[in-house]
């Protein structure tokens, strides 16, 4: 991990030290190298020259992050109304944003035709609501269909999209009837074409055959007349939570799939750009998280108890994903006894980490998980009356707040009591 260093027995994020970052800020805080999201996304770049890279907003929605990803140059795959509206603040231009989403409310359609982002339709029913809604307006906006493509990589269950009982998309055998429709509508002008069929994907082989099933259809569908401005893949190259796992990285991924792009839109005198929409791999190692241990108890375990739970990152508990558990104050000390890591949650579930090897733990110190800048804030919640923690950007040697602790206000703030009660 290069960006994670030990000083003097402590652990280290781009350049500041993480203990004094407790003390100064409180606990539990995410805290995001900045300079680490940009190598993640150049690196990307590199392996996707030709490409557009439409960073998902959903893995970590902080404006300041989004920000520094226009910076790099990135477009946004946007999944509500509240990421489009970050995304533009960012300053994502707009022909760069694709508003995905298998459920959008009208008003979010309405939304994006206003402002005048593209949009991947999940369904028949969708394009009809989204021509009106455009019609209506006096506006067209360009469209990508959104395909079922039936792939089915191997990956947690509750992250794989683009299985045929998934209920993203359009199922593969209608895409083609999808754009026959559209041509004949007002309001909607198909542009692109878009799939994603996961995430943490730790094989190149799902996303070739990918490409394969979307270039089928998009030799298919532009003998209707269709111009295709780009081909988008989605996402989900997987990121290695486990330090001794071997994991295909950009490279490897653009060697397996662009040569067969362009080939093929070659062969059909066609010149889409590809477009491709990483989340986690951009973020997901940016960024750690620092919580304090609270107490210790020697029972059935050596249960660790800390002041993060599930409310604070729901990875581990939501999808059994391991993340790799730093004692930050005793970063170079041996393992010494074996223990479960707990929050402070009212539910049995809320383990974060279990029989892991550490030194001596004890009241006070501070356990680091990594890897958490991927859906880590993005997924937290005020469960069990717990304000959300702040988020810190660090910058070689430099510290800045991205978002304030939440407070007791923030719990109530939306809250009315009927006047009955008062
Ligand atoms: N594009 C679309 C349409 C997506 O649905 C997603 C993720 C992405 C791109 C980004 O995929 P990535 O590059 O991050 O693999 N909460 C889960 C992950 C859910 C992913 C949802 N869609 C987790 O913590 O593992």
């Amino acid at each position: 991990k290069n960006h994670l260093e030990i000083e003097n027995s402590r652990l280290t994020i781009g350049g500041v030290d993480t203990s004094n970052l407790v003390n100064e800020y409180g606990s539990p805080i995410y805290v995001t190298n900045e300079q680490r999201i940009r190598d993640n996304f150049r690196r990307y770049k590199k392996a996707f020259p030709d490409a557009d890279l439409f960073y998902a907003a959903k893995a970590n929605g902080n404006l300041t992050i989004l920000k520094i990803l226009a910076e790099e140059g990135a477009g946004a795959d946007v999944f509500s109304d509240g990421e489009l509206y970050t995304a533009l603040l960012a300053g994502i231009p707009r022909d760069k944003i694709l508003f995905n989403g298998n459920s959008k409310s009208d008003r979010e359609l309405l939304m994006a035709v206003q402002t005048g982002v593209r949009v991947s339709v999940d369904s028949f029913d969708e394009l009809n609501t989204l021509s009106s809604i455009a019609k209506n307006e006096g506006k067209v906006v360009d469209i990508a269909f959104r395909v079922n493509p039936d792939v089915s990589p191997k990956t947690h269950p509750k992250i794989s999209t683009g299985l045929k009982t998934s209920k993203f998309g359009i199922p593969h055998d209608e895409v083609v009837s999808a754009y026959k429709q559209a041509l004949d509508k007002p309001g909607v002008n198909p542009v692109g074409i878009h799939c994603h069929i996961g995430s943490q994907i730790l094989e190149v082989e799902p996303f070739v055959e990918t490409v394969n099933k979307m270039m089928d259809l998009v030799e298919q569908i532009s003998r209707l007349g269709v111009e295709f401005e780009f081909v988008d893949i989605g996402s989900g190259l997987g990121i290695p939570y486990e330090k001794n796992i071997e994991v295909p990285t950009p490279n490897d991924l653009a060697d397996s799939i662009v040569p067969i792009f362009n080939e093929r839109c070659k062969a059909e005198g066609i010149n889409p750009k590809l477009v491709l929409e990483p989340g986690r791999y951009l973020v997901g190692d940016s960024a750690i998280l620092l919580t304090s241990v609270n107490t210790m108890k020697n029972a059935a375990k050596k249960f660790v108890g800390i002041d993060a739970g599930f409310n604070t990152m729901i990875r581990p508990v939501m999808y059994d994903a391991y993340h790799h558990a730093v004692v930050a104050n005793k970063a170079d000390k041996n393992a010494e006894d074996t223990y479960t890591i707990v929050g402070p949650i009212c539910e049995t579930g809320d383990i974060m980490a279990t029989d892991r090897e550490l030194p001596e733990i004890e009241k006070g110190d501070v356990i680091a998980f990594l890897d958490v800048g991927g859906y880590g804030f993005s997924m937290s919640s005020q469960y069990n009356g717990r304000p959300r923690c702040a988020e810190l950007l660090v910058n070689k040697g430099d510290v800045d707040i991205i978002r304030k602790a939440e407070t007791y206000a923030d719990l109530l703030a939306n809250q009315e009591v009927p006047p009955r009660f008062l």
